[in-house]
């Protein structure tokens, strides 16, 4: 992005992604799908990259739903080698990352992933912990409708213990209760793929979200789309109810 517009700019604080489309993109090419998630899973780096670089405060980047699981088990273990690829990569790359202040973060139930990974997974967040520039969700076996359940089952224990009354029950605390507490919710959620439809992502803190579906597959969006999304963003009108 040309730094003096960039610089007129009010940016999203919080950009949502569902990285659609690496299946089509395969097939159009006579590839298997997986060669699919391995261009997704480079679009994915290079959107990173290039979001920390313009200094947006979280992106989250919805990798695997909790709806996959019925794909094939050979697309699924593709998929899960490339998170093992990623992750490992990261952590060779950490002094870069911490130059760059990138915090990674995993969101979604990690408690049915390989132990592995599981463990990949761990290491790191904790490394990238202290980091505070720009925080990357990565959401794997994430569902929004789950991650609702988990906050209001972990509410109804406190409630239980008599930590809080049922009244004290709200907005905050529910969303404190998401795998995003302490984070803005999304300004700006980005579909490529063609497809018009949530399936399942930030539903909650997706409220008040400007959504942008476009026809781009996921592994041929660059960093120029992401400033076209930015500009289009800057250019609604939100009224969040107001006038
Ligand atoms: C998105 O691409 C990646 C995942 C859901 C894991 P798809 O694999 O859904 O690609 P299409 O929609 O079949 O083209
Ligand atoms: C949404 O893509 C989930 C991810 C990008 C991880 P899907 O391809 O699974 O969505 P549907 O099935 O078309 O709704
Ligand atoms: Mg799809």
């Amino acid at each position: 992005m040309d730094k003096e517009i960039l610089k007129e700019l009010v940016l999203p604080r919080h950009i949502g992604f569902i990285m659609d489309g690496n299946g089509r993109w395969a097939q159009k090419r006579n590839l298997e799908r997986s060669e699919g998630h391995k261009a997704g899973a480079q679009a994915f780096r290079r959107i990173c990259d290039y979001a920390s670089e313009l200094g947006i405060e979280a992106v989250t980047f919805y990798a695997f739903s909790t709806e996959n699981w019925k794909r094939p088990q050979k697309e699924v273990d593709a998929i899960m080698n490339l998170f093992r690829e990623f992750l490992e990569e990261a952590q060779q790359r950490s002094d870069e990352n911490e130059e760059r202040g990138v915090s990674i973060r995993f969101i979604g139930d990690k408690s049915v992933l390989a132990p592995d990974l599981q463990a990949l997974f761990e290491r790191c967040e904790k490394q990238t912990s202290s980091k505070n520039r720009t925080i990357v969700n990565l959401a794997v076996n994430y569902g929004g409708r789950a991650e609702i359940v988990r906050a209001a089952k972990r509410l109804a224990e406190k409630v239980a213990a008599g930590e809080i009354e049922p009244d004290g029950i709200t907005e905050q605390s529910i969303s404190e209760e998401l795998y995003t507490a302490g984070q803005p919710d999304p300004d700006l959620i980005i579909r490529p793929g063609g497809e018009n439809r949530i399936s399942n992502f930030l539903i909650w803190q997706s409220a008040y979200s400007e959504f942008l579906f476009t026809q781009t597959l996921w592994p041929d969006f660059y960093e120029k789309d992401l400033d076209e999304a930015i500009i289009e963003f800057c250019k609604r009108n939100r009224r969040f109810g107001g006038i």
